[in-house]
């Protein structure tokens, strides 16, 4: 056979339908394409011996081996080996392009100094910001694409990144470019946000003129041009306490939306300050972090689509006692997300599955709730619910197999890698290769 003739072969083998079957357990988590909430959260849709017909990148079918072979066409068939089948996972809010790793801060809190301390020395983001300025659009590109890839080699099909380490508009611009290119060339889904407002750069700090000069860069120099290029889908605001204001939030996300971004905020994360009441009144479309929530805010949450985005990793590796009032927060209704917040100061995993133990461990969440939060809800937070998050006809192909014999032990194995395969729009990626960096 001539190699021209083995070539086609394989391009006709690839376009051919797949059916996976044999998985020992499919979480379908179908149902409707919106974010879940209260009891819905607990609702996996577990199906029983079926197999998924994939066409084109999108599942065409659920349902038992023996029916799908008499009506899908020369499938070629994927041996799930009794694993367990589901969504592929959604990381809806990490800031995976920056440069150095930030250790010694890890120290210094546990020496008794605080993030915020930290930060206000020039520590925290500011010196991340210095790092990413002193670096090239392609060295950070090489930097992000091994840690995307490790992200994704946990079952993660889509991820969210942030820019935020840049702070000028051509460190912003430099850093969603990375975003972009690595979009272009890897085989997972990246949704870019723009964060230009992450933190309130040094030399703008000294009155309060500069600082209101920065704030006037970021509305009508970066969020123009960002809108313009198209480079980002969501704009974000840090809104904290000696941050951003929620008065300024507000003006920041306000020119975000006229210029054709969705909106999120890291909201409530170490103080009160009105974010999530910010957020729902903006109908964002999510509110992230949340540790520090007021019985206000949960009010304010409770009654519209925003997902409240929960990133346990964070606080935990920040080595506070606090959490995001999870449970109270489901019980009013609130849909809730996790992610893993992946960034150099306050959560350097790469584990979406340990904010899920931490999910149950810490929030208090069932598995069941995690595996919600972390497919069809951190899909909602990034707008793709009608797309992604579930298995069921008509959705995307994004699929991931576990290792395990029961979706509870993807939270279960405390650290672990358990992710055995990762297919989006029905194209395997090798999760092996995934983490070689
Ligand atoms: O989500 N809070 C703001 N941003 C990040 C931390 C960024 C950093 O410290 O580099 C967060 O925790
Ligand atoms: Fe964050």
């Amino acid at each position: 056979m001539s190699s021209r003739k083995r070539v086609s072969g394989a391009k006709a083998e690839a376009e051919r339908p797949l059916l996976f079957v044999n998985a020992g357990q499919v979480v379908t988590c179908a149902g409707p394409p919106r974010a879940r909430r209260g009891a819905e959260m607990r609702e996996l849709a577990l199906a029983g011996d079926v197999a998924i017909a994939v066409e084109d990148g999108v599942v065409t079918a659920v349902a038992p081996r023996r029916d799908l072979l008499k009506r899908v066409k020369k499938p070629v068939e994927v041996d799930c080996a009794r694993g367990v089948l589901m969504p592929a996972l959604v990381d809806s809010h990490t800031h995976a392009v920056f440069g150095a790793p930030r250790a010694a801060e890890h120290e210094m809190r546990a020496a008794g100094m605080d993030y915020m301390q930290i930060a206000r020395q020039g520590g925290g983001i500011h010196s991340s910001v210095r790092d990413v300025r002193a670096r090239s659009e392609k060295e950070l590109l090489v930097l992000a694409r091994g840690r995307v890839r490790r992200l994704a080699s946990y079952g993660v099909g889509t991820i969210e990144v942030k820019s935020g380490y840049g702070l000028t508009l051509d460190d912003e611009l430099k850093l969603l470019r990375v975003i972009r290119q690595l979009a272009r060339e890897l085989p997972v889904r990246l949704v870019p946000t723009f964060l230009g407002a992450h933190e309130v750069p040094m030399e703008f700090r000294e009155t309060s003129a500069r600082r209101r000069e920065y704030i006037d860069l970021v509305i009508q120099e970066m969020i123009p041009r960002v809108g313009a290029e198209k480079l980002a889908t969501f704009a974000d605001v840090f809104c904290e306490t000696g941050v951003y204001t929620a008065g300024e939030s507000r003006e920041i996300l306000t020119a975000a939306r006229k210029a054709g971004m969705a909106i999120k905020l890291h909201a409530d994360e170490l103080t009160a300050c009105g974010g999530a009441e910010l957020a729902a009144q903006l109908g964002a479309t999510s509110a992230d972090h949340l540790a520090a929530i007021s019985e206000a805010g949960i009010r304010a949450l409770a009654g519209g689509g925003t997902v409240a985005t929960l990133l346990p990793a964070t606080m935990l590796f920040l080595g506070k006692a606090a959490q995001a009032p999870a449970r109270r927060m489901i019980n009013a209704g609130i849909p809730v997300a996790l992610a893993t917040d992946f960034n150099p100061g306050t959560s350097p995993t790469i584990g979406l599955p340990l904010a899920m133990t931490l999910g149950v461990s810490l929030l208090r969440l069932s598995a069941a709730e995690c595996i919600v939060a972390a497919t069809v809800n951190g899909a909602a937070a990034l707008g793709l619910a009608g797309q992604l998050g579930q298995i069921a006809p008509g959705f995307d192909a994004d699929l991931a197999l576990f290792d395990a014999g029961d979706y509870r032990e993807l939270p279960y194995w405390l650290g672990a890698r358990i992710c055995r395969g990762l297919w989006t729009r029905g194209k395997a990626c090798n999760v092996h290769d995934l983490d070689v960096t």
